[in-house]
């Protein structure tokens, strides 16, 4: 567990720790608030419980099972995939992500992975901009991978980075 403290002079301190099953009702909220197709509750649950999975929380202090951001990355040898990171509504362009991710990138490494793939929709632009500082590099593009709420299609650019 590592505690931020935000540099502007809030007092609002938070905290990232791994996830725990009684995260998942409020990690499914967010999810799809997020994306057009959310994850529920009882694939969240599934997801935390799997020990393949590295699933990190950042949370506001004295809320243990309400986190204000996640990531879910699945490990194989040493190779992991960032399936999904997402912040709630109120903390996003706090830079929460920033802070989550680097724990994050430091948990995987801590289990042997030496390699992170990650697949981001073309006009995410915080999310390529968030790539892109921590040094992921990209590897190539689907196009149409991703479906949009509206029926339409939008390319999915591949990122990698060694750690
Ligand atoms: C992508 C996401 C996780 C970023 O989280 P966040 O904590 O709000 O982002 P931050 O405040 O840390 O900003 C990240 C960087 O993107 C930049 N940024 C924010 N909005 C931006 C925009 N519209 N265009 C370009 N850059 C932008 C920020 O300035 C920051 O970079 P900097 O620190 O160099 O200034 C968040 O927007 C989110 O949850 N989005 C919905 C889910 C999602 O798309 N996840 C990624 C799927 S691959």
């Amino acid at each position: 567990m590592s505690v931020l403290r935000w540099p502007w002079g809030s007092s609002e301190e938070l905290v990232t720790q791994r996830l725990q099953p009684a995260c998942a009702a409020v990690l499914a909220h967010i999810h799809a608030a997020s994306f057009a197709h959310g994850w529920d509750e009882e694939a969240m649950a599934a997801m935390i419980l799997d020990d393949m999975i590295q699933s990190d929380g950042l949370f506001a202090s004295g809320q243990p099972v309400a986190p204000v951001a996640f990531v879910l990355s699945r490990c194989v040898l040493d190779e992991a995939e960032i399936l999904t990171i997402a912040v709630s509504d109120r903390w996003r362009g706090r830079r929460a992500s920033l802070r989550l991710l680097q724990h994050h990138l430091q948990c995987l490494a801590a289990r042997g992975v030496r390699t992170v793939h990650l697949e981001v929709e073309e006009g995410n632009a915080p999310a390529l901009h968030l790539y892109d500082r921590f040094g992921f590099i990209r590897t190539g593009e689907r196009k149409g991978y991703y479906a949009r709420a509206d029926g339409s299609r939008a390319t999915a650019v591949l990122m990698s980075r060694e750690l």
